[in-house]
């Protein structure tokens, strides 16, 4: 009975919603599990996330000086390209690690979108990378990819995003 009841409780405490996060606790095991697989390779998948992003809106890649003016084929090899591929992947992994810490979680996006607005970027060019890193996450994921990891990764991106673009819009 006790075990019964264990496990019913642990149930209950499995789909408590975090309102902070939007997150119930297996929604952010399920965002942090596909995300091992995600930031395994970091430079890879920044690439590309980023290669996605030029790839749609060519427009964004002229934002970037030090990329801005090379053919986008030639961006997957080079070495400063690959870097700041990379940074992009750790920067997320802050936000993904914090996910049990909401205020920290806030913290970490509100300096990432503060560095972005003294760089000059909108609001516009955030919101057109929300789809792009979710199709992007679809590919990686593959099989793994199931609707409810989809459902959770939606609330995940859609927060971080609308946290950065009050930062930027303010
Ligand atoms: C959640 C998405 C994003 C993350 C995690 C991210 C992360 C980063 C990081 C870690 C850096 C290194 C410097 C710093 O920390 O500020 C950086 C630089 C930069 N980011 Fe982002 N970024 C994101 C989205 C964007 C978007 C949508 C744009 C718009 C075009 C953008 C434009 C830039 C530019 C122009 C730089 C400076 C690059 C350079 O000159 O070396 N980022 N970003």
């Amino acid at each position: 009975m006790a075990s019964i009841l264990r496990y019913f409780g642990y149930l209950a405490e499995d789909n408590r919603l975090d309102e902070a996060t939007g997150l119930t606790d297996r929604q952010k095991r399920l965002v942090q599990n596909t995300w091992t697989v995600i930031k395994k390779d970091q430079v890879n998948s920044g690439v590309a996330v980023m290669i996605a992003y030029f790839t749609k809106y060519p427009v964004y890649q002229q934002e970037f000086q030090p990329f801005k003016d090379m053919p986008l084929p030639e961006l997957p090899a080079n070495k400063k390209f690959q870097a700041h591929c990379a940074n992009i992947i750790a920067a997320l992994n802050s936000v993904i690690d914090s996910l049990h810490d909401p205020g920290l979680m806030d913290a970490n996006l509100i300096m990432l979108a503060e560095r972005h607005k003294n760089r000059g970027q909108t609001e516009q060019q955030f919101q057109d990378m929300k789809q792009v890193i979710l199709d992007v996450f679809r590919q990686i994921l593959g099989k793994q990819f199931t609707p409810e990891v989809a459902e959770a990764w939606n609330i995940t991106v859609e927060r971080t995003f609308s946290k950065i673009c009050n930062v930027l819009a303010n």
